[in-house]
């Protein structure tokens, strides 16, 4: 059966390459993301805090299909840490940027951290939670 061969090794391919690619956690940069409607289906402003993970983080996140609104990610929050300081923030987007250890959050999240002069935060801890 070459066709069930070939299913099959398509199965156990398809596991590999989620297990690498499903990153949940990392060390990176957080950088101040601009929410509008995003990948889960929510229209955000600017004004309430919320997260973005890079593409790969959120499209190998475990259970995501081709329906991003469905992804389960958007149900989990981002923990964000930069030296004593954290900050939990629900994860609503995700950026196109194939960086996986980049992480974005609104304003007023990134305020809890620098100022927006700063732009960037460099050596912020990340994980999904
Ligand atoms: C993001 O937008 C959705 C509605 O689309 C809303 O239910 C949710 O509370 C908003 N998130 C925050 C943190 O305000
Ligand atoms: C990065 O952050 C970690 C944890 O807060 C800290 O131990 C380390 O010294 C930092 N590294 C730099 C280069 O700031
Ligand atoms: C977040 O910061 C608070 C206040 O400093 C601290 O009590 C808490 O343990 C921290 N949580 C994590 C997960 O680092």
């Amino acid at each position: 059966m070459l066709f069930d061969y070939h299913a099959r090794v398509l199965f156990f391919l398809s596991l590999a390459l989620a297990s690498v690619v499903a990153q949940t956690h990392g060390v990176g940069t957080l950088f101040i993301f601009t929410p509008g409607l995003g990948a889960c289906g929510f229209a955000n402003t600017s004004a309430q805090t919320v997260a973005s993970v890079s593409k790969p983080v959120f499209t190998g996140y475990p259970g995501a299909t081709s329906n991003p609104n469905k992804n389960p990610i958007c149900t989990h929050r981002l923990l964000i840490k930069s030296g004593l300081k954290n900050l939990t923030v629900p994860i609503v987007d995700f950026f196109v940027d194939t960086d996986v250890n980049k992480v974005g959050v609104s304003l007023p999240g990134f305020l809890h951290f620098g100022t927006e002069d700063d732009g960037v935060i460099p050596n912020v801890t990340w994980s999904v939670v």
